[in-house]
């Protein structure tokens, strides 16, 4: 349903309480997602990006409903994600003369989507739309933030930036607005957002936020794609982006691991007791990664200043939930972390060594060749453990 958020400006989009996982199962989203979808009444009515596809018919029946869809002038497309465009073909459907302003990647991507031949206008960073009433949009293409079609819109008057992806969080909530949400989550929520899924792009977040700073521009709202729109200190966002964006890091350590019969386990433990007790400012998080949410365990590789890689050898590599995690390490480009790696063994003993050159090869700085112990650990190879935790924390000072 409609819901006021300045002006001319409401908010049409969707709530989804239900979201378990986001990007298929690449993405878990513990508190769901919203889809957030914009009109603008002025002198012309304009729709800002739609909803996922399962909401689609909901969606436009609700435009209706409010005497909105008859009335539309123009749909912006700023990302042809399907989580946002996914409702184009019933919209399009519905309102088949429908002008539909995108990127010239957004025309592709859309295009290759839904194999339609809609009214496309490309538009590029500068370009104009005349609201009417003295006020207009402002295109900013934003190529990889996160998607090569991604673009913002700035609306003068108002001073809102629609910045789609760009600031957003998955939580699903009835309230609008950042200051009305529990700010925990809030945070929780944002930097988990940013570490899955912009930490690849972070030189290009801080090149298109120093551009966009530098028209200086007055920004009352940045009213994202996902989760709540930012009206409270709204630049405080952006400031965190940049922050994240430079080889961010806390005084912190993530040991990712995984455990056949708990030898590698009973290592991490004594590891996260070495490393707190030689440095106790650092905070250590121990993840089990077939147990636990691989993204929140991102999420403290992306906070930490240094990771703890382990694994028992099995097969002379490693477990698959621990290779699965280092596939998304890689590619999340992390910059700025140091790492080891540890892990029990029996026979070859290879875990070690193949997850140190996946470290390596993600590029992790190695302070040393890891920790491995033979067998089950025994209370002296539990010690050897515990004074390794203490040296490493020594070595990431
Ligand atoms: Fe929210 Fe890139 O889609």
């Amino acid at each position: 349903m409609k819901k006021l958020v300045a002006g001319n400006v409401s908010w049409v989009g969707k709530v989804d309480w239900e979201l378990e996982t986001f990007h298929g199962d690449e993405f878990s989203t513990h508190r769901g997602s919203t889809y957030n979808s914009y009109v603008i009444e002025e002198g012309k009515t304009v729709l800002i990006d739609t909803v996922w596809a399962p909401f689609a018919k909901e969606f436009v029946d609700n435009l209706e409903a409010e005497g909105l869809l008859s009335k539309l002038d123009a749909v912006i497309a700023q990302h042809a994600e399907v989580d946002h465009s996914g409702a184009m073909p019933e919209l399009m459907r519905r309102r088949p003369d429908l002008p539909v302003y995108c990127s010239a990647n957004g025309i592709k991507s859309l295009k290759g989507h839904y194999h339609q031949d809609w009214d496309f206008h490309p538009v590029k960073t500068g370009d104009e739309f005349d609201l009417g009433n003295g006020k207009k949009l402002v295109f900013v293409e934003a190529p990889m933030l996160h998607w090569p079609d991604s673009m913002f819109s700035y609306m003068t008057g108002d001073a809102i930036l629609f910045s789609n992806d760009a600031f957003g969080q998955h939580l699903a909530t009835e309230r609008l607005f950042n200051d009305q949400v529990d700010q925990a989550e809030l945070e929780e929520e944002c930097i988990k957002y940013y570490a899955n899924i912009l930490t690849p792009f972070s030189p290009l977040v801080k090149a298109k936020i120093d551009q966009v700073l530098a028209l200086g521009l007055p920004v009352s709202m940045i009213a994202t794609s996902h989760g709540v729109i930012w009206r409270d200190d709204p630049t405080q966002i952006v400031k965190k982006y940049l922050d994240w964006s430079q080889s961010y890091q806390e005084d912190r350590v993530a040991i990712l691991y995984d455990s056949m019969w708990n030898g590698t386990r009973t290592l991490a433990e004594a590891l996260a007791r070495g490393i707190s007790d030689a440095s106790p400012s650092t905070t250590v998080v121990a993840h089990s990664l077939s147990k636990f949410d691989k993204n929140d365990a991102l999420t403290d590789v992306f906070r930490s200043k240094a990771v703890l890689m382990g694994s028992p050898t099995v097969n002379k590599g490693i477990l698959s939930a621990v290779a699965m995690v280092m596939e998304e390490m890689k590619g999340l480009k992390f910059t700025g972390k140091k790492a080891a790696a540890f892990g029990t063994y029996g026979w070859s003993g290879e875990s070690v060594a193949v997850l140190g050159t996946r470290l390596k090869d993600a590029g992790f700085e190695l302070v040393d060749d890891g920790f491995k112990a033979l067998w089950n650990p025994d209370p002296a190879a539990l010690e050897a453990a515990y004074e390794y935790g203490k040296r490493f924390a020594a070595s990431i000072r």
